[in-house]
């Protein structure tokens, strides 16, 4: 596995070539396919589930990166990973057991991750810091494709980082929202190993073999 890994986001493909569009992610080298599940409760947009997750399990080896941007995600668990997910990443902000719903997500045999949005304190995760497999940063509200980046995440990013190593974690650190050649750099140097990347690689103007190329070039 590369020590950077570039995670393709498909709510940025073409919906109706998605086999296609997620074989030529495979083929330029991506690492991971994330996939967002949204359900027009805890974000406004309303995207895809567990059977899209099965179609993307049927066309690619890569390991799914699922994110589970819905109300009581723990509830569901058991399906996306029947589905095919590889890692399930679940939100801070609606996990009343948190420490509960990791270490579940653990004892299916898949990466548990916990991710936070950029108006939530860094310290509500801290107590699961030691038990998540990933950690994610929202650099961006979630709940769109192709926000701006807010800056402000850098030094959040920083702050994990710092707090991952002290615990001696090998956790991957992940980054979600607004990543691309011009942000790339830094949030490398902050400390990631785990890039989401949607519009930059799917709509990247010279196709997606370059645009994984790109941001490739930086790591
Ligand atoms: C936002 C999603 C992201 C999104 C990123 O709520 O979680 O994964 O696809 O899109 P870009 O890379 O275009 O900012
Ligand atoms: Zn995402």
């Amino acid at each position: 596995m590369n020590k950077y890994i570039i995670a393709p986001s498909i709510l940025a493909a073409d919906m109706t070539q998605l086999g296609k569009e997620i074989a030529a992610a495979e083929a330029a080298g991506a690492d991971w396919i994330h996939v967002d599940v949204m359900d027009g409760r805890f974000v406004p947009n309303i995207t895809m589930g567990q059977f899209v997750v099965e179609a993307c399990r049927r066309v690619t080896k890569l390991p799914l990166d699922v994110h589970l941007m819905i109300e009581k995600p723990e509830d569901h668990l058991e399906t996306f990973v029947k589905a095919g997910a590889s890692g399930l990443t679940v939100h801070v902000e609606t996990c009343p057991h948190l420490h509960r719903t990791l270490g579940h997500i653990k004892s299916l045999g898949c990466r548990a991750g916990v991710v936070l949005n950029p108006g939530t304190a860094i310290g509500a995760i801290e107590p699961v810091l030691g038990l998540a497999d990933l950690v994610l940063v929202m650099s961006v509200n979630p709940g769109f494709g192709g926000q701006g980046f807010i800056p402000e995440s850098i030094a959040r990013i920083r702050d994990i980082r710092k707090k991952l190593d002290a615990l001696g974690s090998s956790a991957w650190l992940e980054v979600d929202g607004g990543v691309s050649v011009e942000t790339i750099a830094q949030l490398k140097e902050a400390g990631i190993t785990a890039f989401v990347a949607g519009t930059s690689v799917f709509k990247y103007p010279q196709g997606i073999e370059a645009g994984i190329k790109a941001l490739r070039s930086y790591l």
